[in-house]
C-alpha cells in the first residue's frame, strides 16, 4: 500500500518523530511505500511531494518542525479542495493519507473522510486542546521551554523588586500556562478556563510582598479574556494579553511591572523525551490502524494507553484545563485574599 503523510497547521516538536516512526513501521513491518506531500494541505491542492523512506526519515527523530513543512491552509477553504486532494492522490498511487495536526487539521480530516478520502488523524499542537486524546505530542515541549522561563524570570523580577507577566500560548485553552506556572512556581496562574478577576490577583500580587518576597510572577494564558480591553474581541487575533495585565497590575498595585511574550519559541527547537516516544508511539499506531484499513479515525492517549477514536469525537469542542488542575492551582494560594487598593495604601 501507498500511503500519504501530510503536517498541517502550527508545527510542533514531535511532527518529524511522527513521520519517522510511521515510515519505520510501515516500511519495515507492511511492506508499504510513502510520499509526503509538503507545505500541509497545500501540497495536495498543488501537488507539492517528497519521497519518505528510511533514508529520507534518517536522523530526524529529535529535529523540530517538520520536514514535510506545514502551512495554515485550509482545504475546506479552496474551491474543490477536496477533488484537487483526491486527484493529487491517486496520481500518487495514494490509497490512504495520515493527517497530522490539531482541530483544524482534523476537521479537515473528518471533511476528506465524509467525502470517501481514507485519512487516519494524529493530534498534535502545543495547546493541548484537541478533544478524545488525554495527551497531544508538542505540548510537553512547549510546558518544558516556558518552564525554563519562568524559572529565569524569578531571579530578575526578585532583583528587581518587580512583577513580571509571562504571557504563554495555548489559544483558547490554559494549559501551557496551568502546567508551566505550576511546575514553574508561578504566584499567580491566569488562563482563559476562569473569569479574569483584577481585584483578585492584585491581591495576590500584594499578599507576595506582604509576605516579604516583594516580587511576583504571573503566567497568562494568551486566550484569557480581561475584561474592558480591545483583547476581549473574539475576532482579534490571540496575543497581547500580557502587556495589557501589566499596565493595569502596575496602576492599581503602584509596583514596577514587566511583561514577556514567550510567542513561537514554545513551538520551535528538540523535542523533549516524552513528545519524542509519545510521537513515535502515535505514528507506529497510525500506521497501524490504515493498514487494518479502519479509516475516518484519530490515535489518540487515553489512560497512559493508544487507543484509535472516531474523527467526530477528535473535532468536538476544544478541551479545556480540567476541574482537578484548577484545584491545584488554587490549592496553593490563600483562600481569601483581599486588595487594598493604592488610595487606602502607599505602593511597595
Ligand atoms: O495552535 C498552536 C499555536 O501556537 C497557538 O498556541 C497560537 O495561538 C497559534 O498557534 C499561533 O499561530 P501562528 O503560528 O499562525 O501565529
Amino acid at each position: 500500500m501507498r500511503i500519504g503523510i501530510v503536517t498541517a497547521g502550527g508545527d510542533c516538536p514531535g511532527l518529524n518523530a511522527v513521520i519517522r516512526a510511521a515510515v519505520r513501521k510501515g516500511v519495515l513491518h507492511y511492506g508499504n511505500e510513502f510520499v509526503g506531500f509538503t507545505e500541509g494541505w497545500r501540497g495536495l491542492i498543488e501537488d507539492l511531494s517528497m519521497p519518505l523512506n528510511l533514508q529520507t526519515t534518517d536522523e530526524i527523530l529529535s529535529r523540530g518542525g517538520t520536514i514535510l513543512r506545514s502551512s495554515r491552509l485550509d482545504i475546506r477553504q479552496v474551491h474543490g479542495g477536496y477533488v484537487k486532494c483526491m486527484q493529487t492522490m491517486a496520481r500518487h498511487g495514494v490509497e490512504a493519507l495520515i493527517a497530522i495536526g490539531g482541530n483544524g487539521t482534523q476537521a479537515a480530516s473528518l471533511a476528506l473522510s465524509e467525502v470517501g478520502v481514507n485519512v487516519v488523524g494524529v493530534p498534535k499542537t502545543i495547546d493541548n486542546d484537541l478533544s478524545g486524546t488525554d495527551m497531544c505530542f508538542g505540548f510537553d515541549t512547549a510546558v518544558n521551554v516556558a518552564t525554563e522561563a519562568i524559572d529565569r524570570l524569578h531571579t530578575t523580577a526578585e532583583a528587581h523588586n518587580r512583577v513580571i507577566v509571562c504571557e504563554v500560548m495555548g489559544r483558547h485553552t490554559g494549559w501551557i500556562a496551568a502546567c508551566a506556572g505550576l511546575a514553574g512556581g508561578a504566584h499567580v496562574i491566569v488562563i482563559p478556563e476562569r473569569p479574569i478577576d483584577l481585584d483578585d490577583i492584585c491581591a495576590q500580587v500584594q499578599y507576595e510582598w506582604q509576605e516579604g518576597r516583594q516580587y511576583a510572577i504571573i503566567v497568562a494564558a494568551e486566550g484569557a479574556h480581561l475584561p474592558n480591553t480591545e483583547w476581549t474581541s473574539p475576532t482579534r487575533k490571540l496575543g497581547g494579553i500580557g502587556i495589557a495585565l501589566a499596565k493595569v497590575i502596575e496602576e492599581r498595585t503602584g509596583y514596577e511591572t514587566r511583561s514577556i511574550s514567550l510567542g513561537h519559541v514554545q513551538r520551535g527547537g528538540t523535542p523533549t523525551a516524552y513528545d519524542r516516544q509519545l510521537a513515535t508511539r502515535y505514528g507506529v499506531a497510525a500506521v497501524d490502524v490504515v493498514n487494518e484499513r479502519r479509516y475516518g479515525r484519530m490515535v489518540a492517549l487515553k489512560n497512559s494507553v493508544i487507543v484509535d477514536i472516531p474523527l467526530e469525537e477528535a473535532v468536538a469542542p476544544p478541551r479545556g484545563v480540567d476541574a482537578q488542575l484548577m484545584g491545584v492551582i488554587t490549592a496553593l494560594r490563600p483562600a481569601a485574599l483581599k486588595f487594598t487598593s493604592l488610595s487606602t495604601e502607599s505602593s511597595g
